[in-house]
């Protein structure tokens, strides 16, 4: 591992347009779960599969039960940015970050201090009414009880992507952009699983792909270099 990190700590000291593309498993040293890990939120007993609750036909056909996951399960209280978040906003701050791309919906990279983060999955730290767009504090939706109704009689929302739904293009469009002109590319905390957002790394040109992640991806063998340790511990150390 030694070697490794110092190897990645030489490619980061040598860059100044590095880019990360980051998962639930950014998230996990923070106190959230992920999704597929062994103690994941799709390893959960529930009612019906966590990936169904997270569907748009769900959330309009059953938004009690949507809300009794999103706030038992979305919603973790007093969670913090871990080592893995603050030393990313640094990088930025360095100039040597360009851009955080995350799948996450918890809000933790902005909260370390990252300023340009692509939230591809949106984040449930911002709300709106389904019917007429109107947006709204999120607290009312995370911390209330029953289902949030907007003036206008719509069911409030979280401004995240549900299954079914389609990602924002400009968001898109600018993570392939970042991607495509990245000199690094440090893909964490991800199992690669969910299209169209593991696909967007196929956009990368480089030949410095790293690959910080616990479990094994459909993406090693395309990595220039692997480390299959804790993303906080690794981040912590270059
Ligand atoms: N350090 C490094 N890797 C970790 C850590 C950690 N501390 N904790 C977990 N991991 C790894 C796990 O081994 C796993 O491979 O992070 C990965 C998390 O994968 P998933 O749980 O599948 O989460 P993610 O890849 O973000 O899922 C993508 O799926 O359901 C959708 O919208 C949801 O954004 C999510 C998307």
């Amino acid at each position: 591992m030694e070697d490794k990190i110092a190897q990645l700590r030489q490619m980061i000291a040598d860059s100044d347009n590095i880019v990360f593309f980051g998962g639930a498993g950014v998230s996990t040293e923070s106190g959230i779960p992920d999704f597929r890990s062994v103690d994941g939120l799709y390893n959960q007993k529930w009612k019906y599969p966590p990936e169904t609750i997270l569907s748009h036909s769900f959330f309009e056909r059953d938004p009690e039960e949507y809300y009794r996951f999103h706030r038992e399960k979305l919603v973790v209280d007093g969670v913090k940015p871990n080592r893995a978040h603050l030393r990313l906003a640094q990088l930025e701050q360095e100039g040597k970050l360009k851009a955080v791309i995350t799948q996450n919906i918890d809000g933790l990279h902005q909260a370390a201090g990252s300023k340009n983060v692509l939230e591809l999955h949106g984040s449930i730290l911002r709300a709106y009414c389904s019917r007429c767009r109107r947006p709204y504090p999120a607290e009312e939706m995370n911390k209330g009880q029953g289902v949030p109704r907007c003036a206008c009689g719509g069911v409030i929302r979280p401004d995240i992507v549900l299954y079914e739904e389609p990602l924002d293009n400009d968001i898109v469009r600018s993570a392939i952009a970042y991607i495509r002109n990245a000199d690094i590319l440090i893909i964490g905390g991800t199992s690669l699983n969910v299209y169209p957002a593991a696909g967007l790394i196929n956009y990368y040109r480089g030949k410095k792909l790293v690959l910080i992640n616990l479990s094994e991806t459909p993406y090693d063998s395309y990595a220039d270099l692997i480390i299959h340790e804790k993303i906080g511990e690794v981040f912590s150390r270059v």
